[in-house]
This record gives C-alpha cells, sequence and structure tokens, in this order.
C-alpha cells in the first residue's frame, strides 16, 4: 500500500497516528508530602519501626485497616510475603492443598509453594478473570485446607459463593487483594470476608511507595500470631532478643512507611478519578462491537483498578486477530497488553519435578500441564490490559482511547 496513505490510514499502514499527543500520566508520581515526610523519617534516627514510638509503620497500618474496614493491619516489606503471612497465620502444614487461580501471578502460587503447600490450580471466570466458584467446588478434595483467591484488577471474586463453599468445607479462605484497594462488596471493602486479606504496594499498584504490603484481619487471634510472625517471633512492643515462634523478619521499613503515608493521602483522589475514567470508559467501550467490558454487577459497590480490563472478539473486527489489533492500536499511540500469556499450569517453576523439590518427602504432585481451563484460556486469547495511567489521564485525552479504536475498526481492511 506504500504511496497510498492518507491521514485516516491506520498509523501502523503508515498514517498519522490518532492518540500521538496523548499525555498518559506518569506512574508512579510523588504526592504533595512525600518529600516531606521521608525527610522527616530520614532526620528523626527512627528508621526501623522497632527504633521509635508511634512510627510511620504504626500509622499506616492502623489508617489502611481502618479505610479498608478492618480491625488488625500488619505492614509487611510486599505482598509476596504478604501471601506467606497469611498462610502461616492460618496454619498452613507441609503437605497441605490450597486452590489457588489459574490466571494470576505467579506469587499468589509461589506463596503456598516457599510455605511448604500444594497450589491446585483452578480455572476462572472468562470475564470476571476470577476464581470460577463451580471449577472450585469441582476442585476440592479431602487434602484441600485453603483458597487463596485473587480480586483480580481490582474486580471481586463473587464473594457471596467463595464465602458458602469455605464455610461448607470448612476452609480457610485468604483473599489476594493486591490489586484491589478500595474495592467494595456489598458496602463493605474487601480483605476481611475470608481470615485474611493480603495487599501490595509495589510500584504498578494504585497505592505505593515501589514496594510493600499489608495483611489484614477481624480476627484477634491470628492477628496475635501474626504480629509475632511478622517480627521473627518477638512480642509486639518488646524489642529485645526474646522470641516465642521460629519465623522469618517481614517488617515493613519506616520509609517505606513514611513515603506510603503521602502517597495514601492523595489516594482518595487518585481513586475517585479512576473511577470515573472506568465508568466513562465503560459506556464508550460498550458500544464497539468486538469489544467486551467486564461484567457490571450491583453487588460491586465501590471498585478499585489495578488495571482496566476489556476483551477483544475478532468477529467485530472482520477476523483480524486480538495481537495485530493490539500492534495497530499501540501504532495510534494507544498502549494496550493483553496480560498474562499462559496459565500458571505451564509456568517452569510448577513442572512436576521443580514443585516436588520444594516440597516434604512423599507429597505428590499433580502433572499440572495438560489441566482443561477454559475460562483461562479465554481470558489469556482475548483481554486487552491497559495500563491504570490511562485511568488518571485527562478527560480530553481519555477520549481519544474509544477514538482510537473507532479508527482501527473503521480501517480494519488496511489489517487483514
Ligand atoms: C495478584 C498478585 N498477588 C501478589 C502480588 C505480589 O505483590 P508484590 O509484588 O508486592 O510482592 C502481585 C504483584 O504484582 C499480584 O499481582
Amino acid at each position: 500500500m506504500a504511496g497510498q496513505q492518507t491521514a485516516e490510514s491506520l498509523a501502523i499502514d503508515g498514517g498519522e497516528p490518532i492518540a500521538a499527543d496523548f499525555e498518559v500520566p506518569n506512574w508512579p508520581t510523588p504526592a504533595d508530602n512525600s518529600l516531606e515526610y521521608v525527610q522527616e523519617c530520614v532526620e528523626s534516627g527512627a528508621w526501623c519501626r522497632l527504633n521509635g514510638d508511634a512510627t510511620f509503620v504504626e500509622t499506616f497500618e492502623e489508617a489502611y485497616a481502618t479505610y479498608h474496614d478492618a480491625d488488625h493491619g500488619i505492614a509487611v516489606a510486599n505482598g509476596t510475603v504478604a501471601i506467606e503471612l497469611a498462610l502461616r497465620m492460618c496454619g498452613i502444614e507441609p503437605g497441605d492443598e490450597v486452590l489457588v487461580p489459574a490466571y494470576t501471578f505467579i506469587a499468589t502460587a509461589g506463596a503456598v509453594a516457599c510455605m511448604g503447600g500444594v497450589p491446585r490450580f483452578v480455572d476462572v471466570d472468562p470475564r470476571t478473570c476470577n476464581l470460577d466458584p463451580d471449577a472450585v467446588r469441582e476442585a476440592i478434595t479431602e487434602d484441600t485446607v485453603g483458597i487463596v483467591g485473587v480480586h483480580f484488577g481490582g474486580y471481586p471474586m463473587d464473594l457471596d459463593e467463595l464465602t458458602d463453599i469455605v464455610d461448607e468445607h470448612g476452609l480457610f479462605f485468604i483473599e489476594d487483594a493486591a490489586h484491589a484497594h478500595g474495592t467494595e462488596w456489598r458496602g463493605e471493602k474487601v480483605g476481611t470476608f475470608g481470615e485474611v486479606g493480603t495487599f501490595s504496594f509495589q510500584a504498578s499498584k494504585c497505592l505505593t511507595a515501589g514496594e510493600g504490603g499489608i495483611v489484614l484481619t477481624d480476627d484477634d487471634l491470628l492477628a496475635e500470631d501474626g504480629e509475632l510472625l511478622h517480627n521473627i517471633g518477638r512480642v509486639p512492643g518488646k524489642p529485645g532478643y526474646r522470641h516465642y515462634v521460629l519465623s522469618s523478619n517481614y517488617r515493613m521499613a519506616e520509609l517505606q512507611a513514611a513515603l506510603l503515608t503521602a502517597q495514601f493521602e492523595a489516594f482518595p483522589d487518585e481513586f475517585e478519578r479512576r473511577a470515573e475514567n472506568a465508568q466513562f470508559l465503560d459506556d464508550a467501550l460498550s458500544g464497539i462491537p468486538g469489544i467486551e467490558i467486564q461484567p457490571p454487577d450491583e453487588r460491586i459497590t465501590q471498585r478499585g483498578y489495578a488495571n482496566y480490563t476489556a476483551f477483544f472478539d475478532p468477529a467485530g473486527f472482520e477476523g483480524v486477530d486480538r495481537d495485530t489489533f493490539v500492534d495497530a492500536l499501540s501504532a495510534e499511540g494507544i498502549h494496550v497488553g493483553t496480560g498474562y500469556g499462559h496459565p500458571l499450569t505451564e509456568q517452569p517453576a510448577v513442572a512436576r519435578e521443580r514443585l516436588r523439590s520444594m516440597l516434604p518427602e512423599g507429597v505428590d504432585v499433580p502433572f499440572f500441564r495438560h489441566q482443561s481451563l477454559p475460562g483461562t484460556r479465554e481470558v489469556i486469547g482475548s483481554r486487552l490490559s491497559f495500563s491504570q495511567r490511562y485511568l488518571l489521564a485527562d478527560r480530553a485525552d481519555l477520549e481519544l482511547l474509544p477514538a482510537a479504536i473507532e479508527k482501527v475498526r473503521d480501517n480494519v481492511e488496511e489489517l487483514r
């Protein structure tokens, strides 16, 4: 087609990118008080929560637990060890089977294996990207002791179904809420529908200090255990050399908490902007044939967004495949990802011999690779994942996102 391009041609074919001037906000970005609080922490000399009173960590964990409707919060170094700590609080033992989604970041399953458990992978619903309750029911065996579910992208798991299932079977339930800051189910923030909820404050998350995490619980006894376990076996408030359980050091650093405290002050405004922009995208994209949004659900009374997910159907784009569409959209200046390329069952890390080597002698590990996971495979094949940075954009810029999709659709014959 060389020589025939016009300004209206697709950018991938030599035309003008429609969203060339889109100013996508930077992330992470410092809040008003970030430098001040970090400086205050540096100058205070209290660089570890053991060396000060009412430290940044302590204040943050109380504030975050209150915001998330939880009685207790224990701040930790990151979202991965938050899951490990949660599993220990729930009493995981070597060889215990724990159900996890087949579509999630590896940490959800890795934490189970690192604590001596056997992760069992469960299919997800193709549109919520969360544990499919029917698949959970089918996956439960007599060796299953608990579930670590994920509120993927901030869209909450079906907490009606899952809390029924764990009650029926006497399982523990950990909510991996790494993506779900601020998400609500029936008017209550996620994180305490199960025994323990875990969050990540890693750099890509909507509330971040670069790294960080927290576990939340309403259970006083679990909180007591968590305090002890997270502080290398010490009783809170007693920084000496008396250790009541052998454990690791999961503590959050004071400098992390100082930065996080400032970022948390900016969070409510950012949260609102993301939610309003997500609503705009839901309205705009649901009118475009071949693009499907995540299902509305009245039980979700508020939703955080670690990313904005939609789905691509080639039937709306004259049979053009998702990856070709993604390349064309990116050329227009709208950068869209496709999420994880494989179910967790296909990760080299969970190959039978590798996983077996982490577990106690005699614990059997299934051969996961051929597990049928239709929901997971549908997500992998159709997902469009927009960074949450887009949800912080000015509306005039954001309007370019659906406009770019429409442009690709209007000119789809150029891609065939
Ligand atoms: C679903 C999920 N769980 C856990 C984690 C681990 O969090 P972190 O990176 O803070 O260790 C992540 C990180 O991306 C995640 O996406």
